[in-house]
């Protein structure tokens, strides 16, 4: 198969690109050219900035893909853009999405309000009703711009009748190359050789999907290189694709301790016990799990890395490559300053 792939060239997409090289198919990667990647020699390229997409109509038409992966569609304009230049040369789009698109995902910020959806979420759970998640956040992830939402995007990939379209709502992922640093800021706690640490207990049960990247990229790759004469190819499908049985925070960061052989503690404690602007202000009650089982019975997936050792390669990855602050880390966020942990577990041995 021959495969155009949009981004590609920073954190899931070069895992993808080698499963794809390394099962036989033929890559090409449209990119800027400001982030580079250790890709397979075979691999082509195109360099130019996805707004101007239609200005190499021509180049992608020699190329002549089967497939074009979209790695990075993150507003509307992203998605017609596509569309306008491959409509008529290529059959088939698989897009990356999020689990944001989730209402979900609202009602734990506290912007929708109601009772919790059923977890974990379906392909068919309901979608946010407001746009634009992030157009007020103080600071967007790895830089999306204000006008991000993937419901826009699914929409439109989804309302062409032009070719088939593949959607995968990814989870939080993580891993070696991860820009977010997702347990870089426990880690730290935890090579500091701090005895304990203090997780607001509502956060220790909340429950909430990740995936590991390689195992992210594979399911990617599968969606990329089923099989042409399938039903599932030939229509437009949506997948959630996420580990196989989540896990709470305190579950989670049980794993991470014992993958960085840290013999402390991990204490949840109630919110009253937390200084008033530590409080996180999400509504816990709503976890944020997806169930990945479609993709698992239509395409045959399953994660080619165990939970064990996806967390000792992250670890490795995040010991030699650190982020140059700790605070960059999103685990930061839900860290409590090691002198108010250790009056938080002096008040509670008394
Ligand atoms: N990380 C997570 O936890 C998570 C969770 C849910 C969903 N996702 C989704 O996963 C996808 C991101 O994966 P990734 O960061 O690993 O992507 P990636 O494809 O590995 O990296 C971003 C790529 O996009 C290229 N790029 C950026 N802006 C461009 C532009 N204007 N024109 C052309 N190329 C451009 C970058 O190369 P140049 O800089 O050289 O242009 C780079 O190749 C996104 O769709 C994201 O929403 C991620």
């Amino acid at each position: 198969m021959r495969v155009l792939v949009i981004g590609g060239t920073h954190f899931i997409g070069p895992y993808v690109i080698r499963y794809l090289v390394s099962t036989g198919h033929t890559v090409k990667v449209f990119h800027r050219g400001q982030t580079k990647a250790d890709l397979p020699s075979s691999v082509t390229y195109l360099q130019g900035n996805r707004q101007d997409l239609y200005q190499y109509q021509s180049q992608i038409q020699t190329f002549a893909p089967d497939v074009v992966l979209d790695m990075i569609p993150y507003t509307i304009v992203d998605a017609h853009t596509l569309l306008n230049t491959i409509t008529g040369i290529c059959p088939r789009i698989v897009a990356i999405s999020s689990q944001d698109v989730y209402r979900a995902r609202d009602i734990i910020w506290g912007l929708e309000t109601g009772m919790v959806d059923a977890t974990p979420l379906t392909e068919s759970s309901p979608l946010r009703s407001q746009l634009y998640p992030y157009q007020n956040a103080p600071q967007r992830p790895l830089g999306i711009p204000s006008n991000y939402d993937k419901i826009l995007v699914e929409r439109t990939y989804l309302n062409t009748a032009d070719m088939a379209v593949t959607l995968l709502r990814l989870p939080m992922v993580y891993g070696p190359g991860d820009p977010l640093h997702r347990f870089y800021a426990y880690l730290h706690r935890m090579d500091s050789k701090r005895p304990v640490i203090v997780l607001d207990a509502r956060l220790a049960q909340w429950q909430s999907s990740y995936g590991y990247v390689e195992n992210i990229a594979w399911g990617i790759a599968l969606a990329v290189i089923q099989n042409p004469e399938s039903e599932s190819t030939a229509s437009h499908r949506i997948y959630n694709l996420s580990e196989l049985h989540p896990l709470n925070e305190k579950e989670r960061l049980n794993l991470l301790a014992q993958a960085a052989n840290w013999p402390g503690q991990i204490l949840a404690t109630t919110p009253d016990q937390l200084p008033a602007d530590r409080f996180i202000p999400f509504n816990f009650h709503q976890d944020w799990t997806t169930d990945s089982s479609l993709i698992r019975q239509e395409l045959g997936y399953q994660e080619p890395v165990s939970i064990t050792t996806a967390l000792a390669r992250t670890l490795d990855w995040e010991r030699q490559n650190p982020p140059a602050d700790v605070q960059q880390s999103a685990s930061a966020m839900v860290l409590l300053d090691p002198d108010i942990e250790d009056r938080i577990v002096a008040a509670l041995s008394q």
